[in-house]
C-alpha cells in the first residue's frame, strides 16, 4: 500500500507529478490561501508525511493528531512554524529547503536595502499622486548605499551573499554572528564585530538570523537607541527578532532614519499596523525567496527531502535527528 502525504498548498504540477507514482497524494488546492486549522488536523490523522508551507503551525496538536506521521517536509529554510523538539520527541524527521533560495534572497535583501535608502516607493506615490511639480535640490533625497558601513546580524548563507553584494558597492562590512566566519572573512573583507558595536556603527542593519525564542525581540527600544539617527533597518529575517512597536516609535520619533521589512510578527500584517502609516518605512509581504525559477526549485527540493526519506531513498536536508533516523 501506498504512503499518504499530505501537501498543504497547491504545487505546480511538475513537482507533484514526480510524487504521484510513489504515494497516496492528498493536496489543498488553493494556491492563495492557507489550509483551515480543522483541514489540516483532520489531513494529518492518516498522513505518513506533511509537505508544508511555513503558513502551518506544526504544533503538538498537529504532531497529536498525527499517529502515522514520519517525515515533515518544510518549503523554507527557516523552521520556526515547527515544534522541532516535540517532533524528535516523536521520532518524527523534519527537513528543510536551504541553499537553493539563498541568492534569491539575498537579492530581496539587497533590494529592499537600495528601495528604503533611496526612498523608491515614497517617490514613485510621489510621481503618480501629481506632486512631482519640478525637480529640486533636496527633493526626496535619501542614504547613500556606496562607501556606506553595512552590518549584518545573522552571518550564515544568506548573510554572506548580502555581503558579497555590499562589497561590489564598495561597503564597508561588519558582522555579528554566534560562531566567526574567518574564510568569509577573508573572502569578502568582513569584520567581525560584537552584537553593540554592528548596532553603533553600521549605517544599515540587516538581520538574517533564524528565528528562535532566544532572539525574540533582538531588536527592541534600546538596540533601536544605540543604532545612529540615520541609519536603516532591514529585517528579511522573520518578524518576532524586531520588537514592532519599538520600531514604530523609534521611526516616528527619527531615532532611526528608516526601516525596510519583508516580515512581520503577525503574517499577513494588519492594515491598520501603526509602522504602514510611516513614509520611511517599506514593507513587503513576505516575497524574500519569490523568483519564479526559486519557489519551483524549492518546491522541488522540500518533495525530494519528504520522497526520499519516506522511502529511504537518497539525500534530505534535515533540520534534526531523531532515533532510528
Ligand atoms: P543559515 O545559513 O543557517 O544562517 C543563519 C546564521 O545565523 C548562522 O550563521 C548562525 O550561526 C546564525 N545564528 C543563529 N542563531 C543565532 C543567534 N542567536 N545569534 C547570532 N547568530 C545566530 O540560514 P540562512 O539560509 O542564511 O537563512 C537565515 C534565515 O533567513 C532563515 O532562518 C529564515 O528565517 C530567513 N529567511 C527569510 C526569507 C524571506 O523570504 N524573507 C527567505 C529565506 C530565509 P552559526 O553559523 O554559528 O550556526
Ligand atoms: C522563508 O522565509 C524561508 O525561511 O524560506
Ligand atoms: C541629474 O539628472 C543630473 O544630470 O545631474
Amino acid at each position: 500500500m501506498k504512503k499518504k502525504i499530505y501537501i498543504t498548498r497547491k504545487l505546480p504540477s511538475v513537482v507533484i507529478e514526480k510524487l504521484a507514482n510513489d504515494f497516496d497524494i492528498y493536496m489543498w488546492q488553493e494556491e492563495e490561501q492557507a489550509v483551515p486549522r480543522d483541514v489540516l488536523l483532520e489531513q494529518v490523522k492518516t498522513a505518513d508525511g506533511v509537505l508544508t508551507m511555513l503558513t502551518e503551525t506544526i504544533d503538538t496538536e498537529v504532531l497529536d493528531a498525527a499517529p502515522n506521521l514520519k517525515v515533515i517536509s518544510n518549503m523554507a529554510v527557516g523552521y520556526n512554524n515547527i515544534e522541532v523538539d516535540e517532533a524528535t520527541k516523536r521520532g518524527i524527521l523534519v527537513a528543510n529547503t536551504p541553499g537553493v533560495l539563498t541568492e534569491t534572497t539575498a537579492d530581496l535583501t539587497f533590494a529592499l536595502l537600495m528601495a528604503t535608502a533611496r526612498r523608491l516607493v515614497e517617490a514613485s506615490g510621489y510621481l503618480r499622486e501629481g506632486k512631482w511639480e519640478t525637480w529640486s535640490p533636496l527633493q526626496l533625497t535619501g542614504m547613500d548605499i556606496h562607501g556606506a558601513t553595512i552590518g549584518i546580524i545573522g552571518f550564515g548563507r544568506i548573510g554572506q551573499a548580502v555581503a558579497r553584494r555590499a562589497k561590489g558597492f564598495n561597503m564597508d562590512i561588519l558582522y555579528y554572528n554566534r560562531s566567526r566566519k574567518i574564510e568569509a572573512e577573508e573572502e569578502m573583507g568582513a569584520t567581525y564585530a560584537d552584537f553593540e558595536t554592528v548596532l553603533k556603527k553600521s549605517d544599515f542593519v540587516c538581520l538574517l538570523l533564524p528565528y528562535s525564542p532566544e532572539v525574540h525581540h533582538l531588536i527592541s527600544k534600546n538596540e533601536l537607541s544605540l543604532m545612529k539617527k540615520t541609519a536603516v533597518l532591514i529585517n528579511t529575517a522573520r518578524g518576532g527578532i524586531v520588537d514592532e512597536e519599538a520600531l514604530y516609535q523609534a521611526l516616528k520619533n527619527k531615532e532611526i532614519w528608516a526601516a525596510g521589512l519583508d516580515v512581520f510578527e503577525k503574517e499577513p500584517v494588519d492594515l491598520d499596523h501603526p509602522l504602514l502609516t510611516l513614509p520611511n518605512v517599506v514593507t513587503l509581504p513576505h516575497i524574500g525567496s519569490a523568483s519564479i525559477a526559486t519557489r519551483i526549485n524549492m518546491a522541488q527540493l522540500a518533495a525530494d527531502n519528504l520522497r526520499n526519506a519516506l522511502l529511504q531513498a537518497g539525500p534530505v536536508m534535515k533540520v534534526n535527528k531523531p532515533d532510528g533516523w
